[in-house]
């Protein structure tokens, strides 16, 4: 069976590390491999996307193969045919395929049935391509630590389940301030929380979450597909917004991330999106070279 990265937990701790070497060469332009030479990559999107959408574009060009944007009005994935049949189908045609959607089970399904990768760019219950972005954006901004205290602050959505796997792998001293009832998923706290060498803090204080950290992360309240609970949203997590009072909580050397897009004066206001502390522009690039490492990496994981 192929390689897939359906979640990041698909990977090892030193698989992580491969493709941040990847990453890093690729940014730095001292390599240049073309592993998707003479092969079509089939990047299935149901949600609306910018930088996922032309990062794959662009990084399935610059990896020597020809990107292939469907929507769910010309496939109905699951709906005119089963995911696996649809799976089977186009394996037969690209050499990958790329999936944004909603149901994180029609990820897991394409993985099962293609003979080629499959890569998640985003579902509801995880965001591997964007975590991992931002892990490596860290390595460039800040100094080395064996353990990073990383605060975010909102919605304990797709994002934060991430950011969650990803400290089931590596140490990462992770603060998620939400509130009751927005907790990320219970399955994947448990799998971070076996990790010895990571420390999960899940509390409804904004304060503690942001305290002395590294790193202050923050996302939409309402996710894509469900901007009708904005409101909803909103009402429950006010106090949570990033802003300069929370933000001077954090380390003075604290760096500021947000997956974007960004809904300015809700999440996160401007005087912190624009202010000294915000990568949030070159989180974003990072999207292009990390997701052609990860590409690199599975195709590499065929041979
Ligand atoms: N961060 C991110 O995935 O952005 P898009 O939703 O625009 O792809
Ligand atoms: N949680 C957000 C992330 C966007 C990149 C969403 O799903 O819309």
């Amino acid at each position: 069976m192929p390689r897939s990265l359906t979640q990041i937990t698909d990977l090892t701790a030193a698989e992580v590390s491969r493709v941040f070497d990847l990453c890093a060469q690729m940014k730095s332009r001292k390599i240049a491999p073309r592993p998707l030479e003479g092969k079509s990559v089939a990047c299935i999107f149901t949600k609306e996307s910018l930088r996922t959408r032309v990062s794959f574009d662009v990084g399935v060009f610059e990896l020597g193969g020809h990107p292939m944007y469907i929507t769910d009005r010309e496939i109905k994935l699951g709906e005119r045919e089963s995911v696996a049949d649809a799976a089977r189908v186009l394996s037969r045609y690209v050499g990958m395929i790329v999936i944004r959607t909603f149901k994180q089970s029609d990820v897991d399904g394409l993985a099962k049935y293609a003979s080629v990768p499959v890569v998640n760019g985003l579902t509801d219950l995880v965001h591997p391509c964007q975590v991992l972005g931002d892990y490596f954006t860290m390595l460039e901004h800040l100094k080395p630590s064996d353990r990073y205290k990383i605060a975010y602050v909102g919605d304990g959505n797709n994002v934060t389940n991430s950011w969650l796997n990803l400290a089931a792998l590596i140490p990462l001293d992770l603060r998620i301030g939400t509130a009751a009832d927005t907790h990320p998923d219970p399955d994947i706290i448990g799998r971070a929380k076996a990790n010895p060498d990571s420390k999960i803090t899940i509390t409804d204080s904004p304060d503690e979450a942001v305290a002395e950290a590294d790193v202050v992360y923050t996302d939409v309240w309402a996710s894509t597909g469900y901007k009708h609970l904005a409101e909803e949203k909103a009402a429950k997590l006010q106090e949570y917004q990033l802003n300069s009072a929370l933000l001077k909580k954090a380390a003075p050397h604290a760096i500021v991330l947000h997956c974007l897009p960004a809904e300015r004066g809700r999440e996160i206001t401007d005087e912190v999106m624009d202010g000294p502390q915000s990568v949030v522009f070159d989180q974003a690039e990072n999207r292009l070279h990390i997701q052609k490492a990860i590409m690199t990496f599975l195709l590499e994981q065929m041979d």
